[in-house]
């Protein structure tokens, strides 16, 4: 099918929740989902920028149905907080996850559990939060997870016994290896709620290469500097906004014809209309998947069983 990403399919009646929906992609999907007419729950961390993007959407989109929810993905109580929120809706037909930490810090840093930080705020958080959420997805027809990676999953390795970057920690490592993690957890998703014989669908994405300079100015969401603006349309040949970035994730979430185990990316890899991509082997393998699994279980302390 072609999709348009100017023209969504109508998205009334159902219930999206975005996790870091305050900015960048996030904020634009929550923007395109509201526009398609469903309830968007913004999950950000901020209430301060939280409710700048939630009164932004209101602004933009005559008669959005929007709300912030608190959610530090970093943070196990918060994480189960909002879960606990999220199971109480009648239905949760989307679950985004996509916050993340893009610029990492150029010193190993760690979460309240001794996690590093990356590996805690872009995976294991979304992981917790997913396993604690099933029970509404479950009940909801045709409910999806949408995990968000990354082309930085073709430029790294993936060494499962140092996930933690103990003793090797780079910015980079850090980004791409949570990154690679994000979509091996989407893929063996796919395959688990597939054995256990779940209506709940997994798909991954990418949204190419997106930068703020490139994004339309909106207040309290997005506000970069003349000289931003400028560095970032030296590179408009090969970069788009985060408004077309979060065409990816939108098409995962909203497309009809869209299935389980499948992952969207830009056409032109790194800008573009959203179209049927092919992700890397390692983040496919389900030997790769298989041991991640547990891996993420002892990190984030939550087990995930399905079936
Ligand atoms: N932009 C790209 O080209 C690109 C490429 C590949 C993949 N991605 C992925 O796309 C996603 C969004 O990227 P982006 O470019 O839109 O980044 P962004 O503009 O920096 O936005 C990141 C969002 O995540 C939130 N966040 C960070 N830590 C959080 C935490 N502990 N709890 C809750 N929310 C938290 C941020 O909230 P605060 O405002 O509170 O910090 C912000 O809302 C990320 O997963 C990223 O890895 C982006």
């Amino acid at each position: 099918m072609t999709w348009d990403p100017e023209a969504l399919p109508h998205a009334v009646g159902k219930t999206i929740a975005v996790t870091g929906a305050n900015a960048g992609i996030g904020y634009f999907s929550s923007e395109q989902f509201a526009r398609a007419g469903a309830h968007v729950i913004l999950a950000c961390r901020d209430p301060e920028r939280a409710e700048a993007a939630v009164s932004a959407i209101r602004r933009r989109v005559p008669g959005a149905s929007v709300e912030a929810m608190p959610l530090d993905v970093a943070d196990r109580s918060s994480v189960a907080a909002a879960a606990a929120a999220l199971a109480e809706r009648e239905h949760l037909d989307v679950l985004l996850l996509n916050a993340g930490i893009v610029h990492a810090p150029n010193q190993r840093a760690t979460d309240a559990y001794g996690n590093e930080l990356v590996l805690s705020t872009n995976v294991l958080g979304h992981f917790a939060l997913t396993a604690l959420t099933m029970p509404v997805l479950e009940r909801t027809a045709g409910a999806r997870v949408v995990s968000l990676g990354s082309l930085a999953t073709l430029l790294a390795r993936f060494p499962l016994d140092d996930l933690q970057l103990v003793d090797d920690y780079t910015s980079w490592k850090a980004y791409a290896q949570s990154k690679i993690a994000m979509q091996t957890f989407g893929f063996e998703l796919h395959r688990r709620l597939r054995a256990a014989g779940s209506g709940v669908s997994s798909l991954v994405v990418h949204p190419g290469y997106s930068t703020s300079g490139r994004t339309p100015g909106i207040r309290g969401v997005n506000q970069p500097s003349h000289a931003k603006r400028f560095v970032d349309n030296l590179q408009a040949a090969w970069t788009q906004g985060k408004d077309h970035g979060a065409w990816s994730p939108v098409r995962a979430s909203l497309d009809p014809d869209a299935q389980s185990g499948q992952f969207y990316g830009p056409r032109l890899a790194t800008k573009g209309r959203p179209f049927l991509d092919r992700a890397t082997r390692t983040s496919r393998s389900p030997r790769v998947g298989a041991r991640l699994w547990p891996l993420l279980e002892e990190y984030s302390g939550q087990r995930f069983e399905l079936g």
